[in-house]
């Protein structure tokens, strides 16, 4: 899969990390930043990476900071984008199974990088339950 992939500075060697464990799983990585520690506003890169999701050829998307609440909320004010902000793996399991989550929203303050990376694994590794597909076309109503 090709993973777009950004944090702002709260998060910046959770990144690095889950971008190493997301390559050795055999994913390409688009690294969209920040680039440093010096403080940053999370929206930009969460609008960056809703763009790379939606019209950039990536097929799904990793989004981190402090918290992982401002990178969500963003990321969901994009037309087709559902972020999920998960903190554990039977959330980031359901996250794909129940929701179809295109962008996974972690947050480093609050979840450790061992937990964090699991989280990404089991998410990409899940396959959506085709049996949740009428809540998402509810959804896309809605946007639309
Ligand atoms: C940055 O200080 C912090 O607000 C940000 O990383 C994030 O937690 C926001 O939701």
């Amino acid at each position: 899969m090709r993973i777009a992939l950004a944090s702002d500075h709260a998060a910046v060697a959770l990144r690095q990390a889950i971008g190493q464990h997301l390559q050795k799983l055999g994913h390409t990585i688009e690294d969209l930043g920040c680039d440093a520690d010096d403080r940053v506003d999370y929206p930009q890169y969460a609008a960056a990476v809703a763009g790379a999701v939606l019209h950039g050829g990536c097929d799904k998307g990793v989004l981190l900071c402090g918290t992982g609440i401002g990178m969500s909320i963003v990321a969901n004010k994009f037309e087709g984008i559902r972020a999920a902000l998960v903190h554990d793996v039977t959330t980031a399991r359901l996250a794909s199974e129940h929701n179809a989550a295109n962008v996974l929203c972690l947050g480093a303050r609050t979840t450790g990088p061992l937990v964090a990376t699991e989280c990404v694994t089991v998410w990409i590794e899940t396959p959506f339950d085709a049996r949740h597909q009428v809540r998402l076309d509810l959804i896309a109503k809605i946007e639309g």
